[in-house]
């Protein structure tokens, strides 16, 4: 991985999960990472002293992703510290209710919508000037398998996130002249994560039983794949969705 020293990356959600090991992830390769959390200051910090403590730069910043004046306020704290972010990496995951399409009443549906694309809406908005002035950056959203391949129960998450992936490759197109790259990562289920924990032991069994490489995916193994997005390593693919789901699904 070339060429990371100092750029400055936002990853959203990053006091858990997928997001927290990004963080540390884009850390290690000499990045300044900005940790957002919504609630859970004392995980944020967690994950910010890790990263200091390993030598990397790292601060967590609170804001609601779905609320554009925080998102501003967020960025504002950012800029001020350590100038315009050059990689976003939009991992927040916004509450969704688990049930089938028959229980389910359009607020249910139509709040998460509304959330997912409000706030993906909101940082990308929040981010783009910078990334435009000086003609780089990096947008990579987390998405998931169900946006094509659907679960039971799961049908307001898999809607709301094929959205998101649709709008991920509006931008790379219109955004590319400003070299600016976007990508979507898919992964498959995630262990130690807080959607893991919803999953029974029945369930993680034959999730695993059906997955070619023999095991659900950790957060470390998505981090990989979305700090390649990040790097300058990947100057020519943009539009394009990278599944990590151990084969789980194939497309
Ligand atoms: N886990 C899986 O199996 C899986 C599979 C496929 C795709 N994904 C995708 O990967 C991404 C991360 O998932 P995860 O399972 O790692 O998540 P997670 O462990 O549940 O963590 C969610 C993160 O999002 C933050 N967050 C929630 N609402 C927020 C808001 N309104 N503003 C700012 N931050 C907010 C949380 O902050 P607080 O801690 O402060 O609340 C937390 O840091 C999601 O986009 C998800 O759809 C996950």
């Amino acid at each position: 991985m070339t060429g990371a020293t100092g750029r400055v990356a936002l990853v959203t959600g990053a006091s858990s999960g997928i997001g927290a090991a990004t963080a540390r992830l884009l850390a290690a390769r000499e990045m300044r990472v900005v940790v957002n959390y919504l609630r859970s200051v004392t995980a944020a910090d967690e994950v910010v002293a890790g990263i200091e403590g390993s030598g990397g730069q790292a601060m967590a910043v609170q804001g609601d992703v779905r609320e554009s004046a925080a998102v501003e306020s967020m960025i504002e704290q950012v800029r001020a510290a350590w100038g315009g972010i050059d990689v976003l990496v939009h991992n927040a995951l916004t509450p969704y209710v688990i049930k089938p399409f028959h229980d389910m009443t359009w607020d249910e549906l139509g709040g998460k919508l509304d959330d997912e694309m409000r706030a993906a809406f909101a940082v990308t908005k929040a981010v783009l000037p910078a990334m435009t002035e000086q003609g780089w950056g990096r947008l990579i959203y987390l998405g998931t398998g169900l946006s094509r391949q659907p679960r039971e129960g799961m049908i307001a998450l898999g809607t709301a996130k094929a959205a998101l992936a649709q709008f991920a490759r509006y931008l790379a197109q219109e955004l590319a002249p400003r070299g600016i790259t976007v990508n979507v990562v898919e992964p498959g289920p995630v262990e130690d994560t807080r959607m893991a924990s919803l999953i029974d032991a029945g369930q993680k069994q034959r999730q695993v039983a059906a997955t070619p490489l023999g095991r659900l995916a950790r957060p470390d193994d998505v981090a990989q794949v979305v700090a390649f997005y990040a790097s300058e390593d990947n100057a020519f693919m943009t539009g394009t969705t990278a599944a990590v789901n151990g084969g789980l699904a194939m497309y």
